[in-house]
C-alpha cells in the first residue's frame, strides 16, 4: 500500500471539503428528487420525518465515515483494511470497502442518465426547444428525448467525460477548484429562483404545502422513503464521504463539518422546494406528478411566465451544477483507490475509469429505448442499478459501517478523531450502535419485502427492540471484544 509511505494530499482551502462535501450531497436529490417525493407523500408531514431521519441516522452515520475516512488516509478499501488490521481484526471487514465503493460506480452509471436529462432540457430552453408546447407536447418532448439513444447516449456521455475530466485534474486542481464556483453560483440561482417564485403567486401554498404538520398524510410508505432518503441525499455508505473525509485536514472538527454539510444539504433541499412548488400551484398543476414532476411541468410553467425563459435556463444550468458536483464525488474513491494501488496517475485512472463507466452507464441508457424490453425480473437494466444500489447496497453499506465503528474498531480511534466531549461522544455511540442500526434494519426488512413494517401501529415496538438492542449489545460489548481480542 503506498499511501502509508507518501502524505496524503489535502483540501487546499478552509472550505474545500464542505463545499466538496456539500456539493457530493446537493444534486438530483435535492432538486429532482426530494420535491417530487414530497409531492407525493403529502407534504409537511413527510418533511418532519425527513429531518429526524437525518438526525438520527444521516448525521451519525455521517460523522463515522469523515472519521474512517481521515484516520483510515484512503479510499473506503485502504481505510476499513488499515484500521481493522490496527484493531486486530479479520481483514474480511474490507469487503465492505469494496462494496461501498461498487455502490458509488454503480450509482453514477445511472445518476449519469438522469443528469443527462437535465443538460438535455438546458439546451432545449436555451435553443427554444421548448416553446410554444403544451400539456401534452411536454409529455411527448420528455418521451422523445428518452426514445432516441444517439440523443440520450450523447447528454449521458457528455456528463460521463466532463465528469471525468474534473476528477483527472485531482483533489484541489479539480474537484476543489470546480466546487468552489460551482457551490456558490448554485446558491445564487435557487435565491434567484425562490425570488421568481415569490411574485409568480404560488408562494403561499408552497409554504403551507411544505411546512403545514397533517399527521393524517403519513404512510409507512413515506417515512421509508424518508430514510432511505436521507442516506441517498447525504451521499452515505458509498465511498465518497469517507474518501473526501481522508484529504479532511487534522485541525478540523468532524462534528461541526457534518453539521454543516447535513444542514446546508438539508436547506437546499427546502429551497428547492420553495423555488419549485410555488411555480407549480401558480399554474395549477398537481405536486404528485413523480420523476417527470420538473422535466415536464417547470418548463410548461415557465414558459407561460414573463422572462420564463431566462428562469428556465438558470433553473436547468442550476440542476447541471448540482448533478456535477455529485457526480464527480461518486467516482473518486475508485480513482483514488487505483491511483493509490496500482502505480497508476489520476489521469490514467480517470480515463480508464471512464470508459468503464462509460459502457455500464451505456447500457443503463439503453434502458430508456433500444433495451427497453431487456427486463429481469420487470426491472430494466437501469431499474436493477437503482434498486440494488438504493434498497440494498447503501443500506447494508451503512449497518456495516456503524456496526464497525460502534463495536468492532478500538474506541480510542473514535475518541482521538471525533474529538467529543464524553457526553457528545456516548451520544455518537448509542447512535451508531443501536438508533442507526435499527433505522436501517427497518429499511432493510421493508426492502426483503418480509413484511410492510407499519410504523403508525409499530412504534412502540421498534422502541422495545431499540431497548432490547441496547441491553444486549451493552452486555455483550466489553465480553465481545475481550474474547476477540484474546
Ligand atoms: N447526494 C446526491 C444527491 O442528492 C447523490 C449522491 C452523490 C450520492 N454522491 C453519492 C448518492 C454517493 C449516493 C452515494 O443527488
Amino acid at each position: 500500500m503506498t499511501t502509508n509511505e507518501q502524505p496524503r494530499t489535502q483540501w487546499r482551502g478552509r472550505w474545500g471539503f464542505l463545499l466538496a462535501a456539500t456539493g457530493s450531497a446537493v444534486g438530483l436529490g435535492n432538486i429532482w428528487k426530494f420535491p417530487y417525493i414530497t409531492g407525493e407523500y403529502g407534504g409537511g408531514a413527510f418533511v418532519l420525518v425527513y429531518l429526524a431521519c437525518i438526525l438520527a441516522v444521516g448525521v451519525p452515520v455521517m460523522m463515522t465515515e469523515i472519521a474512517l475516512g481521515r484516520r483510515g488516509r484512503g479510499s473506503p478499501i485502504d481505510a476499513i483494511r488499515r484500521l481493522v488490521s490496527e484493531s486486530g481484526k479479520g481483514s474480511a471487514w474490507s469487503l465492505l470497502g469494496w462494496m461501498a465503493m461498487l455502490c458509488g460506480f454503480l450509482i453514477l452509471s445511472f445518476y449519469v442518465v438522469v443528469a443527462g436529462w437535465s443538460f438535455s432540457y438546458l439546451w432545449k430552453m436555451l435553443s427554444g426547444g421548448l416553446a410554444g408546447s403544451s400539456v401534452d407536447d411536454m409529455a411527448a418532448i420528455f418521451v422523445a428525448n428518452n426514445e432516441n439513444p444517439l440523443n440520450l447516449g450523447f447528454w449521458s456521455t457528455l456528463v460521463t467525460v466532463a465528469t471525468m475530466v474534473i476528477v483527472g485534474k485531482g483533489v484541489q486542481a479539480g474537484i476543489e477548484k470546480s466546487v468552489d464556483w460551482m457551490m456558490p453560483g448554485l446558491v445564487i440561482m435557487l435565491l434567484a429562483l425562490i425570488g421568481f417564485g415569490i411574485f409568480s403567486g404560488g408562494f403561499g401554498d408552497a409554504v403551507r404545502f411544505l411546512f403545514s404538520f397533517d399527521a393524517g398524510s403519513l404512510s409507512s410508505e413515506g417515512m421509508l422513503t424518508a430514510l432511505g432518503h436521507a442516506f441517498f441525499t447525504l451521499s452515505l455508505a458509498s465511498g465518497a464521504i469517507l474518501t473526501y473525509g481522508s484529504y479532511l485536514p487534522a485541525k478540523a472538527s468532524i462534528a461541526r463539518t457534518t453539521l454543516s454539510v447535513a444542514v446546508a444539504d438539508t436547506v437546499v433541499a427546502l429551497m428547492a422546494g420553495l423555488a419549485i412548488f410555488p411555480v407549480i400551484f401558480a399554474n395549477g398543476m398537481s405536486p404528485a406528478s413523480g420523476p417527470g414532476l420538473i422535466f415536464m411541468s417547470l418548463p410548461l410553467a415557465f414558459q407561460a411566465m414573463p422572462l420564463g425563459t431566462l428562469f428556465g435556463v438558470l433553473f436547468f444550468v442550476m440542476l447541471s451544477m448540482a448533478a456535477l458536483t455529485s457526480s464527480i464525488s461518486m467516482v473518486e474513491a475508485t480513482i483514488s483507490w487505483l491511483s493509490d494501488n496500482k502505480g497508476i496517475s489520476r489521469r490514467t485512472a480517470s480515463w480508464s475509469t471512464g470508459i468503464v463507466l462509460w459502457l455500464v452507464s451505456t447500457l443503463a441508457m439503453l434502458s430508456f429505448n433500444l433495451g427497453a424490453d431487456w427486463t429481469l425480473a420487470g426491472k430494466t437494466f437501469f431499474d436493477w442499478l437503482d434498486y440494488l444500489t438504493s434498497r440494498w447496497m447503501m443500506p447494508l453499506g451503512g449497518l456495516g459501517m456503524v456496526l464497525l465503528a460502534g463495536f468492532v474498531l478500538k474506541h480510542e480511534t473514535f475518541r482521538e478523531e471525533l474529538g467529543l466531549s464524553p457526553a457528545w461522544h456516548a451520544l455518537w455511540l448509542f447512535m451508531v450502535r443501536y438508533v442507526s442500526p435499527l433505522g436501517i434494519l427497518v429499511i432493510f426488512v421493508d426492502a426483503l419485502g418480509i413484511t410492510r413494517v407499519q410504523f403508525g401501529l409499530h412504534w412502540p415496538w421498534l422502541l422495545a427492540i431499540l431497548v432490547v438492542m441496547t441491553l444486549v449489545g451493552e452486555l455483550a460489548s466489553p465480553r465481545l471484544r475481550r474474547t476477540l481480542s484474546s
